[in-house]
Protein backbone atom coordinates (compact mmCIF):
# COMPACT_ATOMS: atom_id res chain seq x y z
CA UNK A 1 0.00 0.00 0.00
CA UNK A 2 2.99 2.34 0.39
CA UNK A 3 5.93 2.13 -1.50
CA UNK A 4 8.94 4.33 -0.08
CA UNK A 5 11.95 3.75 -2.76
CA UNK A 6 15.25 5.30 -2.12
CA UNK A 7 14.16 8.14 -0.68
CA UNK A 8 16.21 11.44 0.25
CA UNK A 9 15.19 14.15 1.58
CA UNK A 10 17.32 17.34 1.67
CA UNK A 11 16.98 20.28 3.46
CA UNK A 12 18.56 23.53 2.58
CA UNK A 13 18.90 26.20 5.46
CA UNK A 14 20.76 29.16 4.20
CA UNK A 15 24.07 27.24 2.61
CA UNK A 16 23.82 24.73 4.44
CA UNK A 17 22.52 21.40 3.48
CA UNK A 18 20.84 18.62 6.09
CA UNK A 19 20.32 15.50 4.53
CA UNK A 20 16.68 14.57 6.43
CA UNK A 21 16.72 11.04 5.19
CA UNK A 22 19.24 9.13 2.97
CA UNK A 23 18.32 6.54 0.78
CA UNK A 24 15.40 4.97 2.62
CA UNK A 25 13.54 2.35 0.77
CA UNK A 26 10.46 0.74 2.63
CA UNK A 27 7.22 -1.23 2.05
CA UNK A 28 3.76 -1.36 4.59
CA UNK A 29 1.51 -3.33 3.51
CA UNK A 30 -2.52 -2.28 3.92
CA UNK A 31 -3.69 -2.76 7.63
CA UNK A 32 -0.50 -3.36 8.93
CA UNK A 33 0.26 -1.33 12.73
CA UNK A 34 4.30 -0.32 12.06
CA UNK A 35 6.21 1.22 14.97
CA UNK A 36 8.73 4.33 13.61
CA UNK A 37 11.73 4.63 16.12
CA UNK A 38 14.96 6.68 16.43
CA UNK A 39 16.60 9.39 18.16
CA UNK A 40 15.29 13.53 17.93
CA UNK A 41 16.77 14.35 14.32
CA UNK A 42 16.91 11.04 12.99
CA UNK A 43 14.52 11.51 9.72
CA UNK A 44 10.57 10.35 11.71
CA UNK A 45 8.45 13.30 11.32
CA UNK A 46 10.13 14.06 7.46
CA UNK A 47 9.17 10.82 6.70
CA UNK A 48 5.45 10.89 8.11
CA UNK A 49 5.73 14.02 6.04
CA UNK A 50 6.42 12.60 2.78
CA UNK A 51 3.85 9.70 3.04
CA UNK A 52 0.86 12.08 4.35
CA UNK A 53 1.98 14.16 0.93
CA UNK A 54 2.84 17.38 3.03
CA UNK A 55 6.35 17.66 1.70
CA UNK A 56 8.36 16.00 -1.65
CA UNK A 57 11.23 13.37 -1.60
CA UNK A 58 14.46 15.78 -3.29
CA UNK A 59 15.32 12.04 -4.56
CA UNK A 60 13.09 8.56 -4.97
CA UNK A 61 9.61 7.85 -4.81
CA UNK A 62 6.69 7.98 -2.41
CA UNK A 63 4.18 5.33 -3.61
CA UNK A 64 0.39 5.26 -2.07
CA UNK A 65 -2.13 3.34 -3.42
CA UNK A 66 0.11 2.84 -6.67
CA UNK A 67 -0.06 6.92 -6.55
CA UNK A 68 3.66 8.58 -6.66
CA UNK A 69 2.77 11.43 -4.80
CA UNK A 70 5.18 14.31 -6.49
CA UNK A 71 3.34 13.49 -9.56
CA UNK A 72 0.02 13.87 -8.21
CA UNK A 73 -1.84 17.40 -8.89
CA UNK A 74 -2.22 19.52 -6.32
CA UNK A 75 -5.80 19.03 -5.92
CA UNK A 76 -6.21 15.41 -5.94
CA UNK A 77 -3.39 15.65 -3.29
CA UNK A 78 -5.28 17.72 -0.98
CA UNK A 79 -8.20 15.09 -1.45
CA UNK A 80 -5.87 12.12 -0.98
CA UNK A 81 -4.39 14.48 2.51
CA UNK A 82 -7.64 15.06 3.71
CA UNK A 83 -9.64 11.54 2.93
CA UNK A 84 -7.01 8.96 2.76
CA UNK A 85 -4.78 10.34 5.89
CA UNK A 86 -5.59 10.91 9.17
CA UNK A 87 -2.47 12.42 11.11
CA UNK A 88 -2.06 12.90 14.36
CA UNK A 89 0.60 15.14 16.05
CA UNK A 90 2.30 15.27 19.55
CA UNK A 91 1.10 18.83 20.02
CA UNK A 92 -2.78 17.73 19.35
CA UNK A 93 -3.01 21.21 16.98
CA UNK A 94 -6.62 21.54 17.85
CA UNK A 95 -7.84 24.95 17.11
CA UNK A 96 -8.28 26.86 20.56
CA UNK A 97 -11.45 29.19 19.35
CA UNK A 98 -13.24 26.13 18.32
CA UNK A 99 -15.37 23.85 20.16
CA UNK A 100 -14.34 19.99 20.47
CA UNK A 101 -17.15 18.95 18.41
CA UNK A 102 -16.28 22.05 15.75
CA UNK A 103 -12.37 20.49 16.25
CA UNK A 104 -13.78 17.09 14.62
CA UNK A 105 -15.78 18.90 11.98
CA UNK A 106 -12.80 20.71 10.70
CA UNK A 107 -11.79 17.97 7.94
CA UNK A 108 -15.04 17.87 6.64
CA UNK A 109 -14.82 21.25 4.90
CA UNK A 110 -14.85 19.60 2.02
CA UNK A 111 -17.35 17.30 1.98
CA UNK A 112 -20.37 17.59 -0.61
CA UNK A 113 -23.29 18.95 0.33
CA UNK A 114 -25.49 16.05 1.08
CA UNK A 115 -22.46 14.56 3.18
CA UNK A 116 -23.10 18.04 5.41
CA UNK A 117 -26.61 17.31 6.80
CA UNK A 118 -24.65 14.50 8.19
CA UNK A 119 -21.77 15.92 9.85
CA UNK A 120 -22.63 16.58 12.84
CA UNK A 121 -24.36 13.62 13.64
CA UNK A 122 -20.83 11.71 12.65
CA UNK A 123 -18.93 14.04 14.61
CA UNK A 124 -21.28 13.97 17.74
CA UNK A 125 -20.85 9.93 17.43
CA UNK A 126 -17.32 9.71 17.06
CA UNK A 127 -16.96 11.83 20.39
CA UNK A 128 -19.27 10.10 22.26
CA UNK A 129 -17.04 6.64 21.32
CA UNK A 130 -14.55 8.40 22.27
CA UNK A 131 -15.96 9.06 25.45
CA UNK A 132 -16.07 12.73 24.94
CA UNK A 133 -19.68 12.58 24.66
CA UNK A 134 -20.22 15.47 27.58
CA UNK A 135 -17.40 17.72 26.41
CA UNK A 136 -18.54 18.57 23.18
CA UNK A 137 -19.15 22.13 23.77
CA UNK A 138 -15.75 22.83 25.33
CA UNK A 139 -12.99 24.43 24.25
CA UNK A 140 -9.48 22.58 24.15
CA UNK A 141 -8.23 24.74 26.94
CA UNK A 142 -11.35 23.23 29.04
CA UNK A 143 -9.95 19.57 28.96
CA UNK A 144 -6.85 17.53 29.47
CA UNK A 145 -3.72 16.43 27.35
CA UNK A 146 -5.32 13.13 26.81
CA UNK A 147 -8.72 14.18 25.91
CA UNK A 148 -7.14 16.56 23.59
CA UNK A 149 -5.31 14.14 21.99
CA UNK A 150 -9.00 11.77 21.56
CA UNK A 151 -10.37 14.72 20.08
CA UNK A 152 -7.27 15.01 17.63
CA UNK A 153 -8.08 10.81 17.08
CA UNK A 154 -11.79 11.67 16.41
CA UNK A 155 -10.76 14.50 13.76
CA UNK A 156 -8.28 11.82 12.22
CA UNK A 157 -10.90 9.51 12.37
CA UNK A 158 -13.57 11.44 10.80
CA UNK A 159 -13.19 10.77 7.30
CA UNK A 160 -12.86 7.18 7.55
CA UNK A 161 -9.19 7.35 6.23
CA UNK A 162 -7.30 4.02 4.84
CA UNK A 163 -4.09 5.08 6.91
CA UNK A 164 -3.26 6.22 10.15
CA UNK A 165 0.04 8.74 10.78
CA UNK A 166 0.72 9.62 14.28
CA UNK A 167 3.76 11.79 15.34
CA UNK A 168 4.28 10.86 18.89
CA UNK A 169 1.26 11.25 19.85
CA UNK A 170 2.15 10.24 23.54
CA UNK A 171 5.08 12.73 23.37
CA UNK A 172 3.05 15.22 25.66
CA UNK A 173 1.43 12.78 27.76
CA UNK A 174 1.92 10.84 30.86
CA UNK A 175 2.72 7.57 30.28
CA UNK A 176 -0.50 5.77 31.71
CA UNK A 177 -2.34 8.35 29.72
CA UNK A 178 -0.46 7.78 26.52
CA UNK A 179 -0.53 3.71 27.52
CA UNK A 180 -4.32 4.72 27.01
CA UNK A 181 -4.04 6.85 23.89
CA UNK A 182 -1.98 3.74 22.11
CA UNK A 183 -4.54 1.07 23.25
CA UNK A 184 -6.96 3.37 22.08
CA UNK A 185 -5.07 3.27 18.77
CA UNK A 186 -4.41 0.03 18.46
CA UNK A 187 -8.32 -0.88 18.99
CA UNK A 188 -9.23 1.76 15.79
CA UNK A 189 -6.41 -0.23 13.67
CA UNK A 190 -8.00 -3.30 14.74
CA UNK A 191 -11.84 -2.79 14.57
CA UNK A 192 -12.13 -0.12 11.16
CA UNK A 193 -8.68 -2.36 9.73
CA UNK A 194 -6.50 0.39 9.04
CA UNK A 195 -2.98 0.95 8.05
CA UNK A 196 -1.60 2.50 11.23
CA UNK A 197 2.19 4.15 11.70
CA UNK A 198 3.63 5.37 15.12
CA UNK A 199 6.53 7.81 15.31
CA UNK A 200 7.86 6.99 18.72
CA UNK A 201 10.93 7.12 20.55
CA UNK A 202 9.84 4.85 23.37
CA UNK A 203 10.16 1.78 22.68
CA UNK A 204 7.44 0.11 25.04
CA UNK A 205 4.86 1.91 22.88
CA UNK A 206 6.75 0.52 19.73
CA UNK A 207 6.45 -3.36 21.43
CA UNK A 208 2.86 -2.35 20.61
CA UNK A 209 3.02 -2.46 17.01
CA UNK A 210 3.75 -5.59 14.26
CA UNK A 211 6.91 -4.15 12.89
CA UNK A 212 9.15 -2.10 14.39
CA UNK A 213 11.54 0.26 11.81
CA UNK A 214 14.54 1.88 13.24
CA UNK A 215 16.10 4.97 11.59
CA UNK A 216 19.29 6.94 12.84
CA UNK A 217 20.70 9.59 10.85
CA UNK A 218 18.53 9.48 8.22
CA UNK A 219 19.18 5.64 7.15
CA UNK A 220 17.26 2.70 8.24
CA UNK A 221 18.53 0.68 10.60
CA UNK A 222 16.46 -2.39 10.78
CA UNK A 223 15.60 -4.47 7.45
CA UNK A 224 12.13 -5.31 6.72
CA UNK A 225 11.68 -8.00 8.86
CA UNK A 226 8.37 -10.79 8.18
CA UNK A 227 5.26 -8.91 9.36
CA UNK A 228 4.15 -10.83 12.79
CA UNK A 229 -0.34 -10.45 13.60
CA UNK A 230 -0.38 -11.28 16.29
CA UNK A 231 -3.18 -9.21 17.70
N1 LIG B 1 11.71 22.21 7.52
C1 LIG B 1 12.97 21.91 7.81
N2 LIG B 1 13.98 22.72 7.40
C2 LIG B 1 15.26 22.43 7.65
N3 LIG B 1 15.67 21.34 8.33
C3 LIG B 1 14.73 20.51 8.78
C4 LIG B 1 13.33 20.75 8.55
N4 LIG B 1 12.62 19.73 9.12
C5 LIG B 1 13.53 18.90 9.66
N5 LIG B 1 14.80 19.36 9.46
C6 LIG B 1 16.04 18.70 9.90
O1 LIG B 1 16.03 17.38 9.37
C7 LIG B 1 16.50 16.45 10.31
C8 LIG B 1 15.40 15.42 10.61
O2 LIG B 1 14.32 16.07 11.26
P1 LIG B 1 12.99 15.34 11.69
O3 LIG B 1 12.47 14.57 10.53
O4 LIG B 1 12.10 16.34 12.29
O5 LIG B 1 13.52 14.30 12.79
P2 LIG B 1 12.75 13.55 13.98
O6 LIG B 1 11.30 13.63 13.73
O7 LIG B 1 13.29 12.15 13.92
O8 LIG B 1 13.16 14.23 15.25
C9 LIG B 1 16.92 17.25 11.53
O9 LIG B 1 18.30 17.51 11.42
C10 LIG B 1 16.12 18.52 11.39
O10 LIG B 1 16.76 19.58 12.01
MG1 LIG C 1 9.81 14.46 14.88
Amino acid sequence: MIEIKDVSKIYHVGNEEIEALSGVSLSIKEGEFVAIVGPSGSGKSTLLHLIAGLDKPSYGEVVVQKKNLALTPDSVLSKYRNRTIGFIFQEFHLLQHLSILENVKVPLMFASHEEKASHQKKATELLEDLHLGDRLNHRPNEISGGQKQRVAIARALINAPKIILADEPTGNLDSVTGKAIIDLLKKVHKQKKLTLIIVTHDKEIAKAAQRVIEIKDGKLVTKNRPTRFTN
